[in-house]
């Protein structure tokens, strides 16, 4: 009987563990500047065509988000910050040069981007979906509001589905490389979902129709690993 239990034990850990494991950008949050690491991409650069064509996603990994990564570092290296964790970083971005503003912000966010996205069909999880529709009303209503912050963005920037301090959600909208996490920003929290409306992550397919490029975006979102954010907090 005993043996039993814990044979029960053992296998409802292996089935709950993923729900608890961290994504590779929350692991990014809490390591030294100086040994960040660029992450790999978590699928091949034409495994979100049709949504996302396999040049953009080539371009945008490859020479975007490499160039944040090594100016980030390159601002940051003979710093006294060089040697805190990203998420204390952001926490008083205002004290930092602009250059650490917007490579950390790019290396960061591009990370969270390439990981909420698939082309896999995935749903929210109940209790995310839950929550979704307690704080917005409706799933529909939460997505028109995120695709409008998304599509009136001016200028560059990205839209966010955040988890505020106070266990609400919302979303918002920034400019430039900036996040939640930066105390710049005016709605701070954890972001949840991320969607880069600069035009170098659409321009190419999309040319001036951002708001095809952001209503398909909704065909390819990670609900998974949105929903694991969401439970890991
Ligand atoms: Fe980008």
């Amino acid at each position: 009987m005993k043996q039993k239990n814990l044979v029960l034990t053992f296998v409802l850990a292996i089935a709950v563990l993923p729900l608890f494991a961290s994504n590779p950008s929350d692991k990014a949050l809490s390591t030294k500047a100086v040994e960040l690491v660029f992450p790999e991409l978590p699928y091949a650069y034409n495994a979100l065509e049709p949504t996302i064509d396999a040049k953009t996603m080539e371009i945008h990994y490859s020479k975007h988000h490499k160039a944040y990564y090594n100016n980030f570092l390159a601002a940051i290296k003979e710093t006294p910050a060089a040697n805190l964790d990203l998420k204390s970083i952001f926490a008083e971005i205002s004290k930092q040069p602009i250059a650490v503003r917007n490579n950390g912000g790019g290396y960061y966010n591009h990370n969270l981007f390439w990981e909420n996205m698939t082309a896999a069909k995935t749903a929210p999880s109940a209790s995310l979906k839950a929550a979704i529709e307690k704080d917005f009303g409706s799933f529909d209503k939460f997505k028109e509001e995120f695709s409008g912050a998304a599509k009136k963005q001016f200028g560059s920037g990205w839209a966010w589905l955040v988890l505020g301090k106070d266990g609400k959600l919302f979303v918002s909208s920034t400019p430039n490389q900036d996040n939640p996490l930066m105390d710049v920003v005016e709605k701070k929290g954890t972001p949840l979902l991320a969607l880069d409306v600069w035009e170098h992550a659409y321009y190419l397919k999309y040319q001036n129709l951002r708001a095809d490029y952001v209503d398909n975006f909704w065909n390819i979102v990670n609900w998974d690993v949105v929903s694991k954010r969401f439970e890991n907090k």
